[in-house]
Formats: structure tokens, C-alpha cells, sequence
């Protein structure tokens, strides 16, 4: 087991969110760091990047580096399944409703999509513990912050549920003191998942604002567009104090691309990244894009010193 240290992606659609993370990857486990980069964007390209076919389960790419593309509708399924076995489990008086036809309508409800990224998040790390880093390239923006929102938002949720549960403990001990020994048992079992949830988001949560294991990189072009959507990523993760490790401006021409960004966001890091002139595809254009100094590799040393071995 090592203490992996969390890379994310974060950035308009375009930007270069995939191509930075794939560079980011490449160069630490090219210092022989053991990287595991995770395509969490529907819209895969990874595989397209590295010229290599990639899936759900970790293929390698290069000695120290592994991918994965997740297959969001897989893990949707999952997730659905997961809610309803545990209803069937836990709640079996509302067997009698017809539940498929319940699940059938839900798989189209709001939201689904950002808890199947936090389980596949979760899985995968789970899993998959033996990384010095694990590199994330992330759906579009809104999707995004939804997913670094959903700890947040959810322990809200479950704080409210514990305290109507516990209310109707109350209710029903003044009601009959007559206790049926098995409803007893029922209900701290559902007091016991509501539990679980709380520390599971709020060890999320904490994952998340803890700048050592969550380094936030912020992607975005020298235009107004995405220098626009940057500005409210900024603001909507600060709401929920996840702060930005760096801003890297991807596809720059010329210096002057980047003095109103340094004006924008003052106190972030920032660097630059230019703009290529053959395409960045395939291992070896990777690689003499490193080579040429092009991309700004995140610190080696310190992600090293991070995954200290438990
Ligand atoms: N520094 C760069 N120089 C040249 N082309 C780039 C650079 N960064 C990204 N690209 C190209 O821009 C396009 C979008 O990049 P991509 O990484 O797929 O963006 P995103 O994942 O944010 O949607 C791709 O064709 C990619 O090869
Ligand atoms: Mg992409």
C-alpha cells in the first residue's frame, strides 16, 4: 500500500485536459514513479493519445505507467444496482411496491452521472492502491463540479436523514414501548448505513481540500472563452475549499498570451505550455515534447516523498 498522491485535470472541453494529463503522466513515470492515469471523462481519449487500445481495468502503457478509460454506463448500472440490492437488504417492506419500475425511471434521473464517478473513483482507488500517483483527466466542467461538489452536498443530505431517523426512533418509543425485538434491529441498521455514509464522504471531503493529496490543476487557453469558465471553476471549488495547486495555459504563441492570466489569477502558480507544431500523439511525440522542455512535469520529488509506504 502507498499513500498515492491525487492529480486532477480540470478545464474547459478543448483546452487540452487529456494531452496535459497524459504529459503529466508520462514524465513521472518516466522518473519511475508508478503512475496510474484514470480517463474519467465519458468521452475517452486516451487511447487516441497513446495509440493504444485501453478499458475499464488498468492496461500498461509504458514500464511504470497504467490507464484506465471508465465505462460510465457500467458504473451507472453499478451504482443503481448497489442502491437496490441495499433497499432489498434493508428496507424489505417496500418490496411489496413494485421497485424495478422505480429503478427503470431513476436511470434517468439527475445526478447519476456524478455518483458513478464517485464510485468508480472510489473503486478504483480501492483497488488499485499500489500507485505512487493517480492522474485524472475529468469530464466537462460542469460535470466536474458536480463530482468535487457531491461529498459536500451529500453530507448535508445524510446529516438530515440521521436526524429524521432518530426523530422517528423517538416517536415511535413514545408510541408503543412495546418494541418488536427485530424492529429494533432494523432501525440501528439503518442508523449504521446512514453512519457509513457520513464517514465516507467526509473522508472524501477531506481528500479533496487537502493540498498535499489533491493537487488541482487548472487547464485553459490564452482566449476569453475559457479564461471565462476558468474564472468560475476558481470561485465554485473555493466555495468548497478546494484550492488550485496550478494553472497551466496550454497552446500559448506568444508571451504577451499570458499577461492578463497572471492579472486574473494572482497568487496561483502558473506556467505555460506551448503551442506544438506537430501533433501530440503517440508515445514518441510525447515524449520529445517533454524532452524539449515544453510541458511543466509536476515535482517528482515531492510526489516520492508523498507515497511514503504505509
Ligand atoms: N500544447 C498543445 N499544442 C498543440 N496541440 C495541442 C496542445 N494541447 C492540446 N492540443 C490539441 O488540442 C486538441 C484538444 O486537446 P485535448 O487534450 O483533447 O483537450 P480536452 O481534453 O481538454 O478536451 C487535441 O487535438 C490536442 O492534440
Ligand atoms: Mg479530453
Amino acid at each position: 500500500m502507498r499513500r498515492a498522491t491525487h492529480l486532477f485535470f480540470l478545464g474547459k472541453g478543448g483546452v487540452g485536459k487529456s494531452t496535459s494529463s497524459a504529459l503529466a503522466s508520462l514524465a513521472l513515470a518516466e522518473e519511475g514513479l508508478d503512475v496510474l492515469l484514470v480517463s474519467l471523462d465519458p468521452a475517452h481519449n486516451q487511447a487516441d493519445i497513446f495509440e493504444t487500445p485501453l478499458s475499464d481495468k488498468p492496461r500498461s502503457v509504458t514500464p511504470h505507467l497504467k490507464a484506465i478509460e471508465i465505462d460510465q454506463e457500467r458504473w451507472i448500472k453499478r451504482y443503481l444496482k448497489g442502491v437496490h440490492d441495499e433497499i432489498n437488504r434493508n428496507y424489505r417492506y417496500l418490496t411489496s411496491f413494485n421497485l424495478d419500475k422505480y429503478f427503470k425511471v431513476m436511470r434517468h434521473s439527475p445526478g447519476l452521472e456524478e455518483y458513478a464517478l464517485i464510485l468508480a473513483f472510489q473503486e478504483i482507488r480501492r483497488k488499485y492502491p499500489d500507485n505512487d500517483v493517480m492522474v485524472f483527466d475529468m469530464a466537462p466542467t460542469a460535470l466536474s463540479l458536480k463530482f468535487f461538489n457531491l461529498p459536500t452536498l451529500s453530507l448535508i443530505w445524510v446529516r438530515h436523514l440521521l436526524a429524521l431517523r432518530r426523530d422517528i426512533i423517538e416517536k415511535r418509543e413514545l408510541i408503543t414501548r412495546v418494541q418488536l425485538l427485530n424492529k429494533e434491529i432494523e432501525t440501528d441498521k439503518i442508523v449504521r448505513r446512514i453512519g457509513r455514509s457520513i464517514e465516507e464522504y467526509t473522508e472524501l471531503k477531506e481528500l479533496f481540500e487537502n493540498p498535499d493529496l489533491t493537487w488541482i490543476n487548472l487547464v485553459l487557453n490564452p482566449d476569453q472563452l475559457s479564461l471565462a469558465e476558468s474564472r468560475r471553476i476558481v470561485d465554485e471549488l473555493a466555495a468548497i475549499d478546494i484550492g488550485l495547486c496550478q494553472i497551466l495555459v496550454n497552446k500559448t504563441r506568444t508571451s504577451s498570451d499570458t499577461e492578463g492570466i497572471v492579472r486574473e489569477f494572482q497568487g496561483a502558480p502558473l506556467a505555460t505550455v506551448p503551442q506544438s507544431s506537430t501533433p501530440l500523439i503517440g508515445l514518441d511525440a510525447l515524449r520529445s515534447f517533454l524532452a524539449a522542455g515544453g510541458f511543466p512535469s509536476p515535482d517528482a520529488e515531492k510526489l516520492r516523498r508523498q507515497s511514503r509506504r504505509l
